[in-house]
């Protein structure tokens, strides 16, 4: 069955110019972007977003960091989407997790700069798409 995921090229991806990477990577996977935008993110969508991390101790710098420039949002469709994503996007330490060949992997030094973001579910998926593009 198809499913959508949310992705995100967070601030550091855009700054440093891997946004053309991250959509080929999707693309030459097989999945289809189905929306895809440049934005600057308010801190109320940057708390909704994160909510499940808030009291965390990296939750503020977290929150900082997403808001501090802007960030490419996408919604990606696909069987298995969110998984398949999360897959080209390795894991979510650059260094200890994310396999060379992946893009924290490639391209990433440090959990917080770690690029890019992807649903980690098909539930958290349905519900950030909800919330980064209401009118889809
Ligand atoms: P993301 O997939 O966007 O989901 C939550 C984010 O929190 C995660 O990627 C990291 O960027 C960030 N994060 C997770 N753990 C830490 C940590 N220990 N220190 C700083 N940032 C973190």
């Amino acid at each position: 069955m198809t499913e959508r995921t949310l992705v995100l090229v967070k601030p550091d991806g855009v700054s440093r110019g891997l946004v053309g990477e991250v959509i080929s990577r999707i693309e030459r996977k097989g999945l289809k972007l189905v929306a895809l935008e440049l934005r600057n993110v308010e801190r109320d969508l940057a708390e909704q977003h994160y909510a499940e991390h808030a009291g965390k101790g990296f939750y503020e710098d977290l929150l900082s960091f997403i808001t501090s420039g802007p960030v490419v949002a996408a919604v990606v469709e696909g069987p298995r989407a969110a998984a398949a994503f999360r897959q080209l996007a390795g894991g979510t330490d650059p260094v200890e997790k994310a396999a060379t060949g992946s893009i924290r992997g490639d391209f990433g030094m440090e959990v917080q700069y770690n690029l890019v973001h992807g649903s980690d579910s098909p539930e958290s998926a349905e519900r950030e798409v909800k919330l980064w593009f209401p009118d889809l």
